[in-house]
């Protein structure tokens, strides 16, 4: 997915030169091999040494350098899967929006059919300036995908926008640029997390998930094209890039939400651990300590078995955390609440379920079918869940 992959980075001379030498190395940890590109200005803020130590790769700055020549068979604008321009400085985004090419970075940009990610970072006046923003506006126009700046401390010490973006937003831009969007044209409503079911304003009944299942299907879906609903309980995992993102607390809560938002969905996908039962009383104070407690609780309401009887044209993935007998188990899940497919997951599998960032699964079809996906990252096992879900909106629509 992104081991193996080839980035081109182009750093212009700002201030923010000096957060792509981080951009490069949190690249080069993920397998990624980098060339840097670095216009003369760029050199007066960082080093070339550094980039060269971090990417493993000699940097290229001067177009009638030995250097270049020496290269020229591995030409740079073919040479990435994505061409980024981190930090990019007012002057970059102009010449990329006249096809200005008088040095490396601005002929290689220009010669590139790689997508190109550009980073904005400069001072507030000069980013909301009419003519930088109607640049990023043609330049977009073009194809070339902006991650905008944040809004911050800049260098000359006045608040304002212009601060190169984080670098976790960069990463996760490039590894979107690159992937096919084969799922353009879903609308894929995901559920994530833990549900808390509160009996005091202090306390609440809740399970172990963190979240990362679901955001992982909600990452990959927008990263494939799919305009994404996440609906989550409480996690402390950053948003993913590009979905629209709905935070709730309750089972109630989740239903609403889930309810609110699913006309127009091709398909649902419940990887939520959702409390089965509520406390029945919420006292509107702290219950005081005064020997044992007995908490009487209610149902939640099943929210996938009403999702399953007006599911319509929908694909419904659901997921079963079991502690034993996990197929079957699952597979009556699938059958009573109407699901297209369901990811079971065992309880008592290492490296599989709650919190880990791996996951051990089996994806069971109405039909009897059993795919047994081995222990992975759960970004790699949500592609696996939606290249099948792939299927079956595509089956559907047909
Ligand atoms: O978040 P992580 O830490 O990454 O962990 C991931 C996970 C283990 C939470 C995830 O992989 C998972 O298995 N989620 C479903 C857990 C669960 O609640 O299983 P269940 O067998 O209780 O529920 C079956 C299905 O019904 C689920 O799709 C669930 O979202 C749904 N459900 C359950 C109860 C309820 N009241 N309404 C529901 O819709």
């Amino acid at each position: 997915m992104t081991e193996g992959k080839r980035v081109v980075l182009g750093v212009t001379g700002g201030i923010a030169a000096y957060k792509a030498a981080e951009l490069t190395r949190v690249l080069v940890k993920k397998g990624v091999f980098v060339k840097v590109i670095m216009t003369g200005h760029a050199k007066e803020f960082i080093s070339p040494l550094t980039f060269q130590v971090l990417s493993g790769n000699p940097v290229f700055s001067d177009m009638f350098s030995q250097e270049y020549y020496d290269m020229n068979h591995i030409s740079l604008a073919e040479y990435g899967d994505v061409m980024v321009v981190a930090p990019a400085t007012a002057n970059i985004i102009g010449k990329m929006a006249t096809g200005i090419a008088d040095d490396l970075l601005s002929t290689v940009l220009l010669a590139t059919k790689a997508p190109i990610v550009a980073c904005p970072a400069m001072n507030d006046n000069m980013y909301t300036h009419g003519v930088v923003q109607e640049n990023i506006a043609k330049l977009k126009k073009h194809g070339v995908q902006f991650v905008a700046p944040g809004y911050g401390e800049l260098a000359c010490k006045l608040e304002g926008v212009g601060r190169l973006a984080d670098i976790a937003d960069i990463v996760e831009a490039i590894e979107a640029a690159w992937t096919e969007k084969d799922l353009r044209g879903e609308h894929i409503l995901v559920t994530a997390g833990p549900t808390r079911e509160p009996f005091d304003p202090v306390r609440f009944i809740t399970n172990y998930s963190s979240g990362k299942m679901g955001y992982a299907l909600a990452t990959m879906a927008a990263r494939r094209g799919a305009e994404v609903i996440l609906i989550s309980g409480p996690s402390s995992l950053p948003v993913p890039r590009g979905v629209t993102f709905i935070s709730v607390a309750s089972a109630l809560e989740m239903r609403d939400a889930l309810m609110t938002h699913l006309e127009g969905t091709t398909a649902i996908i419940k990887a939520a651990a959702v409390a089965d039962y509520r406390p029945a009383v919420l006292s509107e104070s702290k219950i005081k300590k005064k020997g044992p407690l007995t908490l009487q609780l209610e149902r939640n309401p099943d929210i996938i078995a009403e999702i399953g009887a007006k599911k319509e044209n929908r694909v419904l993935v659901g997921f079963a955390m079991e502690s034993e007998d996990l197929v079957e188990n699952a597979r009556a899940k699938l059958i009573a609440k109407n699901m297209d497919l369901i990811v079971a997951n065992d309880l008592h599998q290492s490296g599989a379920g709650f919190q880990c960032d791996t996951n051990i699964i089996k994806i069971l079809d109405p039909q009897g079918g059993v795919e047994e996906i081995p222990l992975m990252d759960k970004m790699d096992i949500a592609n696996r869940i939606l290249d099948r879900v792939k299927i079956l909106t595509n089956a559907k629509r047909s």
